[in-house]
C-alpha cells in the first residue's frame, strides 16, 4: 500500500464521484467508502418502517440499532443493513427522492458522520459524499470537487439506469438531480459545499480514465511532498 492519506471527493449527483473514488481507491491501495450509500441505507429502513420523514424523534429511535456494513466488491460496493444486503434496493427511485430529506435530520448525520470518522481511523480511505472535505475529514490531505454540467449528469444516469433495468427518463432526471442538488446545498447542517482547500475538477467531457489518473497523480504529488 502507498503510504496512508486521507482523500475526500465530494460534489453534486452523478458527477462520478463513487465510480472514480473506488478506481482511485484501488490504484492506491486504501479503502473505498461511499457515504452516499449509509445515507440511502437509512433513508431506505425509514421507508420500509412507514414513520413519517419529518417524526425526526422516531427516526433517530429507529436508526438507534441500525447496523450498516460496506463490502468492497469487484464491480459494486455491497451494502449490508442489519446483515441483509440492500445493495440494489437502495439505488430505487423512491429512496433517491426521499434520501435528502432524511440526510438533513441532525440525529442522522451526527450518527452517520461519527461511523465515517471511525472508519476514516483505521486505515487510508478514499471517500466520497457532499460534506467529506468541510466536514467528516476537514484534515484530508487532498480534497477533490468533483462536478459536470447536470446535462451530462442526467445522461450518465439514464444510461446507468437503463443498464438496471429500470424505466427512467431523461427529463425527470434532469429535474430530479437539479431538486437533489438543491436540498443537498441549502439544507442547514453540512450542506454540499466545495471546501475553501479543494481542488475542483470538472468532469463535462472527461473519461473515467483521465479523471482517476488526474486524482491519483494528485495523491501522488501530495505524498512526495
Ligand atoms: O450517487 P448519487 O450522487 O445519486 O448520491 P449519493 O452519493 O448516493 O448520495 C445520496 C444522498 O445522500 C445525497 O443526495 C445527499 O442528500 C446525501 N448525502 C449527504 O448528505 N452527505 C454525504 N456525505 C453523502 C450523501
Ligand atoms: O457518485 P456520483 O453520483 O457522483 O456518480 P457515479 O455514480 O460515480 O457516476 C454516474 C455515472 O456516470 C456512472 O454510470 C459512471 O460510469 C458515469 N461516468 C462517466 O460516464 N464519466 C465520468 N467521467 C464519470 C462517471
Amino acid at each position: 500500500m502507498t503510504a496512508g492519506m486521507r482523500i475526500a471527493i465530494d460534489g453534486p449527483a452523478a458527477a462520478g464521484k463513487s465510480t472514480i473514488a473506488k478506481l482511485v481507491a484501488k490504484k492506491l491501495g486504501y479503502t473505498y467508502i461511499d457515504t452516499g450509500a449509509m445515507y440511502r441505507a437509512i433513508t431506505y429502513k425509514v421507508l420500509q418502517s412507514a414513520i413519517d420523514l419529518r417524526n425526526e424523534e422516531e427516526i433517530t429511535r429507529l436508526i438507534a440499532q441500525t447496523e450498516i456494513e460496506l463490502q468492497p466488491d469487484e464491480q459494486v460496493q455491497k451494502v449490508l443493513l442489519d446483515g441483509i444486503e440492500v445493495t440494489d434496493a437502495i439505488r430505487s427511485h423512491e429512496v433517491t427522492t426521499n434520501v435528502s430529506a432524511i440526510a438533513a435530520l441532525t440525529s442522522v448525520r451526527d450518527l452517520l458522520v461519527a461511523k465515517q470518522q471511525n472508519l476514516a481511523a483505521e486505515s487510508s480511505v478514499v471517500m466520497d459524499g457532499r460534506d467529506i472535505g468541510t466536514a467528516v475529514l476537514p484534515e484530508a490531505e487532498l480534497k477533490i470537487f468533483m462536478t459536470a454540467s447536470v446535462e451530462e449528469r442526467a445522461e450518465r444516469r439514464l444510461l446507468e439506469e437503463q443498464k438496471r433495468g429500470m424505466k427512467s427518463d431523461y427529463e425527470t432526471l434532469k429535474r430530479e438531480i437539479s431538486e437533489r442538488d438543491r436540498a443537498d446545498s441549502e439544507r442547514k447542517i453540512s450542506p454540499l459545499k466545495k471546501a475553501e482547500d479543494a481542488i475542483t475538477i470538472d468532469t463535462t467531457g472527461k473519461t473515467i480514465e483521465e479523471v482517476t489518473n488526474s486524482i491519483v497523480e494528485y495523491a501522488e504529488k501530495r505524498l512526495a511532498q
